[in-house]
């Protein structure tokens, strides 16, 4: 294919991406805009693949075959509760393919820039392997952690803003020396130490965050990944790579952006990795009664009630409530009963997690509320039930600022006049603190499988 046809494709692919996620933004076009970028993907793979940049088609066949294998086996087996950590070793993939071509770049001597054109492909390199290492490492702690591997709880090492800028310091210099020694052939020494502190960088950064501020990280390693493949692109001269990598790394800033409004922490202080320790002074314990509550309890309580709100959690994922949950609110429904679900930013485990698994089992739009728009309204609210949800529910994350989730928003079921918890023990949710709401005067727990107890409630309430 000739260059200008080739170009013509990328950009063809690019507008595609941009369609794509344009889609994404929301749940009503968001199918269309996986399919753009289905789209986009398969023209970008197909106008390469014909280009003149392949010149050997042996290794590029074995690339796509094993790539393809090895995504579908993964895309097929994953559990929807599992696709964060999916999403985290994805993003270190493609840190670590950073880092590869950055080397092999580093290591091709073809190359026939001089002078300054030499130097700013040295810095690409030593960029491009900078983010690209920061990326692999924080994402392999993060599927650790999302995975229960690691301890959801930070690391926090004596004096770590001063070895972070220390770390800084550091490559700061290397990166000096590197372009220094590159001109005369050499730089191996600076590169390789650059890229071990950003390997250390990496882990420190994402060890020290706390477990309920793991969505940020999240997404702040998203945006990494992005800006970590835009520098390949300015390795390859791939400008494809380049708009693609920075679609990914700006849309990923703006969500972690958004992820930080909407917890309560300081976007600077995540970049630089030094957050996640908001009080550290361990959360108070939980003094109070249990009052737990069997499913013909449930029963008349929602059949008094005449305004219901529902808040989907972790837990809701893993039982695999949400057909259920979708059953229950069309029986309310029926009987003329007002139903909203209240969505916090952070359930689950992924941006978007209940939206997703609501939308599968064809909850209607217009009855999901984000945080904001329903937390002012409990005090009117007759009845909330609570499936799976920790966290996100926690009245400590307002009352005591010794909490590791402190100032973090939540929803304030509380202040409604009945709260029915769904869940199957007292255990503790990914903050791994206690939780006041469940011995609140007005709060009665129903346990057991969230999935099991709602098909039991809905069946009590079809027969009475
Ligand atoms: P969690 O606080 O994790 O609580 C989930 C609760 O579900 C657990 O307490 C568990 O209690 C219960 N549960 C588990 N399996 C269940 C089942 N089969 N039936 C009934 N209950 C079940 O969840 P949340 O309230 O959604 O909060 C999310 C947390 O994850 C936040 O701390 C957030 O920061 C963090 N996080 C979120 C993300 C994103 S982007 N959303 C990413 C990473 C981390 P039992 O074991 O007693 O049943």
């Amino acid at each position: 294919m000739s260059p200008s046809l080739v170009t013509m494709s990328y950009i063809a692919a690019s507008s595609l991406f941009i369609l794509s996620l344009s889609g994404l933004s929301h749940q009503e076009t968001a199918r269309r805009g996986n399919y753009y970028g289905m789209a986009g993907m398969a023209l970008a793979i197909f106008a390469t693949i014909v280009s003149d940049a392949v010149t050997s088609y042996s290794i590029l066949i074995v690339a796509l075959l094993s790539g393809g294998l090895i995504g579908t086996r993964a895309a097929l087996k994953v559990e929807m509760t599992q696709m964060p950590e999916l999403v985290a070793i994805m993003h270190s993939l493609v840190g670590m393919a950073a880092v590869l071509v950055g080397y092999a770049n580093f290591f091709d001597h073809s190359s026939s820039l001089v002078g300054i054109e030499k130097t700013i492909h040295e810095v690409e390199i030593y960029i491009g392997i900078l983010i690209g290492a920061i990326t692999f490492s924080g994402s392999v702690i993060a599927f650790g952690k999302l995975r229960g591997r690691i301890s959801g709880r930070p690391v926090l090492l004596p004096g770590r803003h001063g070895i972070n800028l220390a770390l800084l310091v550091a490559v700061i210099f290397l990166g000096y020396e590197f372009v220094l020694a590159s001109q005369a052939g050499a730089g191996e020494w600076p590169l390789a130490l650059m890229t071990l502190i950003a390997l250390i960088f990496g882990i420190h950064m994402v060890m020290a965050i706390g477990g309920a501020d793991m969505p940020i990280v999240v997404s702040m390693l998203n945006s990494y990944s992005g800006w970590a493949a835009a520098a390949t692109g300015f390795m390859l001269s791939n400008d494809l790579l380049i708009v693609t990598g920075a679609l990914v790394g700006s849309s990923g800033a703006i969500l972690s952006y958004i992820m930080c409004r909407a917890m309560n922490r300081n976007f600077l202080s995540v970049i630089s990795g030094g957050f996640g320790s908001s009080g550290g002074g361990g959360a108070a314990e939980i003094k109070g009664d249990i009052v737990s509550i069997q499913v013909n309890e449930v029963v008349p309580m929602l059949r008094d009630a005449q305004n219901i709100m529902i808040i989907p959690g972790y837990g809701m994922a893993v039982a695999q409530a949400q057909h259920a949950v979708y059953e229950l609110a069309k029986q309310l429904l029926k009987q003329n009963k007002t139903i909203r679900f209240a969505i916090h930013p952070v359930a689950g485990r992924m941006p978007g997690h209940m939206n997703v698994l609501l939308a599968e089992a064809k909850v209607a739009y217009d009855i999901v509320y984000e945080m904001d728009e329903v937390n002012e309204d409990f005090p009117n609210v007759d009845v909330t039930i609570v499936i799976g949800a920790n966290d996100i529910v926690n009245p400590s994350a307002l009352d005591d600022p010794n909490s590791p989730i402190a100032g973090m928003p939540v929803l304030q079921c509380w202040k409604g006049h009945n709260t029915i918890v769904l869940k199957r023990s007292m255990a503790t949710g990914y903050a791994g603190i206690g939780n006041p709401l469940f011995v609140h005067e007005n709060t009665r727990m129903l346990f057991g499988d969230a999935n099991d107890s709602l098909q039991s409630v809905l069946k009590e309430l079809q027969a009475s």
